[in-house]
This record gives C-alpha cells, sequence and structure tokens, in this order.
C-alpha cells in the first residue's frame, strides 16, 4: 500500500506542472479542482497524497497527473536521446507536456543510445534510480543485437569470462551471458552500464551491431503490447520486479 503525505494544495499543483503557485491559486479560485467530489475552495488547504490521488481529484474535469513517486516504463523508439541536454528530439518529449515541468523532474534510470530501442524505465525517485543502476546491485540487462557479420562460435566463451578488456578502459568487463538466436542475432546479457557498452563488446569480437534492442532489465520485460514511443505508469511493486531475478 502507498504511504500518504501532507501537501499544500498549490504547492503540489505547481510541483505537478500545472503552473506558478499564483497560476494554481488562481485555479482553485476558479473552482476547478475538486477533490472526491468538493470543489476546492482553499489553495493552503493540505492534502493527502498517495498514488490514488488521480482517482480522487480532478482540475478543470481531467484526473490530476499522478504525484510523485512516478516510474513509467517506455519502449524507446529509434532516433530520440535519452539526455535533457543533447540536440534533436528527446525521449521526454513523448511525454504530456505538462511532464516537463515537474518537480522533482523525470529522468532516464541510465540511458540507451540514440540508436537503441527498447525498454527505458523513467522516474522522479532518485533513490528507486540510483537502486536500478548501482554497479554493487549487478541488475541484469538483455539486448537483442542485430549483427552484420555471422558469428564466430566462440563469442559466448570470451563474453562470459570476465576478463574482455574494452578499448581505452582499465578494469575487465564481468561475466556477459550471450545466447545465439541465428547466424547473425544474438540475445546479449550484462550486468554493467558501461559506454556503448554492447556495441563495444561485439566490435571487440571483430563484429559490429546493425541494431540493437533492450528487452529486460532484471524481472522486468517489455510488454509486447507497448509501441515505441509508448509509455505507461508503473505501479510500485510492480517497478520492484526489477530486482526479481
Ligand atoms: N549498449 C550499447 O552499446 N548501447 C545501448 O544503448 C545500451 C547498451
Amino acid at each position: 500500500m502507498s504511504k500518504a503525505l501532507m501537501a499544500r494544495l498549490d504547492r503540489l499543483l505547481a510541483n505537478l506542472g500545472y503552473g506558478s503557485r499564483k497560476d494554481v491559486q488562481a485555479l482553485v479560485a476558479g473552482g476547478k479542482v475538486v477533490l472526491d467530489g468538493k470543489v476546492l475552495k482553499d489553495a493552503g488547504l493540505r492534502i493527502a497524497v498517495d498514488a490514488t490521488l488521480p482517482e480522487r481529484m480532478t482540475i478543470r474535469g481531467a484526473p490530476v497527473d499522478p504525484p510523485a513517486p512516478l516510474v513509467l516504463i517506455m519502449h524507446k523508439p529509434l532516433g530520440v536521446t535519452c539526455s535533457h541536454k543533447e540536440d534533436g528530439e528527446k525521449i521526454y518529449d513523448l511525454l504530456p507536456r505538462r511532464w516537463r515541468l515537474r518537480d522533482p523532474g523525470l529522468s532516464t534510470v541510465g540511458r540507451l543510445d540514440k540508436e537503441t530501442s527498447g525498454l527505458i524505465l523513467i522516474t522522479d525517485d532518485g533513490d528507486f534510480l540510483h537502486r536500478v543502476i548501482s554497479p554493487k546491485r549487478h541488475v541484469p540487462k538483455t539486448y537483442l543485437a542485430t549483427l552484420d557479420r555471422p558469428l564466430a562460435g566462440a563469442e559466448d566463451e570470451v563474453f562470459a569470462a570476465g576478463t574482455l578488456m574494452l578499448d581505452g578502459e582499465e578494469k575487465p568487463l564481468l561475466p556477459a551471458v550471450l545466447d545465439v538466436v541465428d547466424a547473425k542475432t544474438a540475445r546479449l546479457t550484462i550486468t554493467e552500464g558501461r559506454y556503448h557498452q554492447v556495441r563495444r563488446m561485439f566490435a571487440a569480437v571483430g563484429n559490429h551491431v546493425v541494431a540493437l534492442h533492450r528487452e529486460r532489465i532484471g524481472g522486468l520485460t517489455l510488454p509486447a503490447d507497448l509501441e515505441p514511443g509508448q509509455h505507461r505508469i508503473l505501479p510500485a511493486a510492480e517497478a520492484e520486479a526489477v530486482f526479481d531475478v
């Protein structure tokens, strides 16, 4: 069960991106905020906030946006970046506009390259984010890689050995598991998150990744009905599946 925190109404709505404190005070004064069927008149009212709030509160007749902490699962399409800073289309552009104004803000849990598709988590929960990407936890991530050349046959042993050094690095990679799908397709499960790791691993064995798609993080699989660019809210208990490995 989610724990309810108390928050001032104007602060809550400002943090959810509904406008400045002044804007949301005007919204309340205009009778646009309804809680449990009652129009709220006092923007300074303290209310209990938990994941059920969108079932209880409406703003201009629409359910209020989900409060923090929020975890989203997204099917990242090709061609968008996970960075807030880089040029070009960003993964955040695929979310509702107001969500870009939230405080705390939303960030991806680790990153996928612009030309990698698949499962990505997005959250405003710093504790959850750090637990997933912590190098100490070794949360496994599974990628489907399409290769330029046929596999030579010994890549699984090279990746499993725990001795592979990537160019410019000082520590060998941890053991990784390769499952061959066909001559030019393989699933690779890694437990680290080094820069361009999967592409560099195949480059290290003389191959080249032509397409990369993340299928799984820990115990969480990309749902088959989540189309590229779509996202869904993950209830806290489902998000914890990441650690079920
Ligand atoms: N490894 C890569 O090379 N790219 C990604 O996006 C993720 C893992």
